[in-house]
C-alpha cells in the first residue's frame, strides 16, 4: 500500500462555486438559489472554504476551524450536517499515489461515522457488496445510503483486506471503509433488530423505496424505444383447451355474502375433504379472481383490467392450476387463459402438478397421511412487463400485487365455501421446468392451496 489512506471531505459537483467576502459566504448550487450564510468566526469560514476542490480530512477541517476560534469542531460538524442535509458533500479516498475511490451520498443526511475507530478487528459488513455498473465497480450496502466508485487500485487494495478481519488503523483503507459504514467491527454484536435482517431483505427494501433519492424509483419507462414492451396478452399455449363453464353473475350476486361476513369468516383451512374440486367451482373461483375484464391499448404499453387492483394496471401476473384432484381435469398443470376463461393443459406435467401440490402440503406442514389440497393456484410474474415501466421497484410491486390477489382468493374461496390457504415457500423451478418457462421472462412468485374443506372445517365456519 502506498502510504496512509485518507478520507477527504469536499463539496460535490452540484456546488458550482464558493464565494467569500470576509465571514459572509455564498454557495452557488446547481438548480438552487444561491445559499448565503455567515459563520461566527473567520476560522469557521476558512474550514468551509477548505471543502472546495480536492477537500480536506475531517481532522484538518477541525484544525482549521479551531485556529483562534472557539468551538471549531462543533461548528464544522454543524456545517457538515447542514451540507449533508442538502446532499452537497462528497468524499474521496486517497493515498499518496492518488484516488482509490469516490463516495457519493445517495440520500440527504449521509455523513461518515465520527466515533473513534474500533479497537478490535473489522471486516466487510455482511450487507455490503461489490458490483459492476457499466465501466464502474461499485461498493454498496443495504445499510449505507452512499456508494463508492472504486478505482482499479482501490479495488486491488480492497481485495487485499477482504480475506480476513484486520485492524482499522487510522489512515488505513479499512478505517476509511469503517467510517463510511462498509466495514464493521467483528467483535461487536449486531442489535437484535439488525440480526433479523438478511442481506437480500434489506437490499430489496432499501433499493425499491424512495430511500435513496439519487436513484430513480417509479414509473420511468426507461426501456421505451429500446426494448419493445411485452404484450399484455400472454402468447397462447398450444395444449388441449378446456372451456370452463361460464358463471352466472346474477346468481353469484344473489348468493354472495356481505364483505363484513366474509372478513369475519375468512380463515386459512388446511383440512381437506376426500372429494375432488368440481370444475364449475374451480371455474367460478378463477373467473371471480383472475379473469381479465378489459384491455386498454395505450401509447406506452397495453394495460388490462381485472377484478383486483394492480400497480399501473400493467397486470403482469398469470395464473396456473396444478390440479391434483379436480373433476373433469387431468391431474396436470394448466394455464388459465384469463381472456377467454379457459384452461390449457400441459402434456406430461402430471409429476410437476403433484410436486407443486405436495410443496403446498409441506408449506402448510401437513403431516404424512393428511389429505393434500385438490389443487394449487400457481401465480407467475411476467416481471419484464412491469419492469419495462417501473424502475427500482418492479419486484416489490409484483409481490404487492400477489398479496392483493391472495386476499381476493381468500375472500372468494370463503364466499364459495372452499378451503383456501396462501403458501409462502414454493419452488419456482417446478412450474418453470415443467412448462419450459424462461424464468427471466416469467417466474413463479407464489402458490395458493385450494380444495374442498373437510366437513369439520366447513362446519366450523358456518
Ligand atoms: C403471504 C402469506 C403467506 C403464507 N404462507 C403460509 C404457508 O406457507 N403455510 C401456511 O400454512 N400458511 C401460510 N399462510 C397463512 C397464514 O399462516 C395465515 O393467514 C395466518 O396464520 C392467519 O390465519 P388465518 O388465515 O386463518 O386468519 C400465509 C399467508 C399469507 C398471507
Amino acid at each position: 500500500m502506498a502510504g496512509p489512506v485518507r478520507l477527504l471531505y469536499h463539496f460535490n459537483a452540484d456546488v458550482q462555486s464558493v464565494r467569500r467576502d470576509g465571514n459572509r459566504m455564498v454557495l452557488d448550487v446547481k438548480d438552487w438559489k444561491p445559499i448565503g450564510f455567515a459563520p461566527a468566526h473567520a476560522a469557521h469560514a476558512e474550514a468551509i472554504a477548505a471543502l472546495e476542490g480536492r477537500g480536506s480530512t475531517l481532522s484538518e477541517l477541525v484544525r482549521i476551524a479551531s485556529a483562534g476560534a472557539d468551538l471549531g469542531g462543533k461548528a464544522i460538524h454543524y456545517y457538515l450536517d447542514r451540507f449533508a442535509f442538502g446532499r452537497l458533500l462528497g468524499w474521496t479516498i486517497v493515498d499518496q499515489e492518488g484516488e482509490l475511490g469516490r463516495v457519493q451520498a445517495l440520500a440527504k443526511l449521509f455523513v461518515p461515522r465520527r466515533e473513534p475507530l474500533p479497537a478490535g478487528p473489522v471486516a466487510m459488513s455482511r450487507f455490503a457488496y461489490l458490483r459492476r455498473l457499466k465501466e464502474t465497480m461499485l461498493l454498496e450496502s443495504g445499510l449505507v445510503r452512499a456508494r463508492i466508485e472504486l478505482k482499479p487500485r482501490g479495488l486491488a487494495l480492497l481485495g487485499a483486506i477482504l480475506g480476513a478481519p484486520c485492524k482499522a488503523a487510522s489512515e488505513s483503507l479499512a478505517g476509511a471503509l469503517w467510517q463510511l459504514g462498509f466495514f464493521e467491527a467483528v467483535d461487536v454484536e449486531e442489535s437484535a433488530a439488525q440480526r433479523c435482517w438478511e442481506f437480500h431483505d434489506l437490499l430489496l427494501h432499501e433499493a425499491s423505496r424512495a430511500n435513496r433519492e439519487v436513484l430513480p424509483v417509479g414509473g420511468t419507462y426507461r426501456f421505451d424505444g429500446a426494448i419493445p414492451p411485452m404484450s399484455a396478452v400472454r402468447p397462447d399455449y398450444s395444449g388441449k383447451r378446456i372451456a370452463l363453464p361460464a358463471p352466472d353473475s346474477q346468481s353469484i350476486r344473489q348468493r354472495s355474502r356481505s364483505l363484513d361476513d366474509l372478513q369475519a369468516e375468512r380463515k386459512s383451512i388446511r383440512d381437506y375433504a376426500d372429494s375432488p374440486l368440481p370444475l364449475d367451482m374451480l371455474g367460478e373461483f378463477l373467473w371471480r379472481v383472475c379473469r381479465t375484464t378489459g384491455t386498454l391499448p395505450l401509447q406506452h404499453q397495453d394495460l388490462l383490467s381485472r377484478r383486483y387492483p394492480a400497480a399501473g394496471s400493467v397486470h403482469e401476473l398469470e395464473f396456473y392450476v396444478a390440479a391434483r384432484r379436480c373433476e373433469d381435469l387431468r391431474p396436470s398443470v394448466h394455464h388459465y387463459d384469463s381472456h377467454n376463461h379457459a384452461l390449457v393443459e400441459f402434456e406430461g406435467s402430471q409429476k410437476a402438478a403433484l410436486r407443486i401440490v405436495e410443496g403446498c402440503g409441506r408449506a402448510m406442514a401437513l403431516q404424512p397421511g393428511r389429505l393434500l389440497p385438490a389443487a394449487a393456484i400457481v401465480v407467475t410474474s411476467r416481471l419484464p412487463r412491469l419492469a419495462w415501466k417501473y424502475e427500482g421497484m418492479a419486484y416489490r410491486a409484483s409481490l404487492m400485487n400477489t398479496g392483493v390477489v391472495y386476499h381476493l382468493m381468500y375472500m372468494v374461496a370463503t364466499d364459495m365455501g372452499l378451503a383456501p390457504c396462501a403458501t409462502g415457500t414454493g419452488d419456482s423451478r417446478l412450474l418453470e421446468d415443467a412448462i419450459g418457462l424462461d424464468r427471466l421472462e416469467e417466474t413463479t412468485i407464489g402458490e395458493f392451496a385450494l380444495g374442498m374443506p373437510a366437513a369439520a372445517a366447513a362446519a366450523s365456519s358456518d
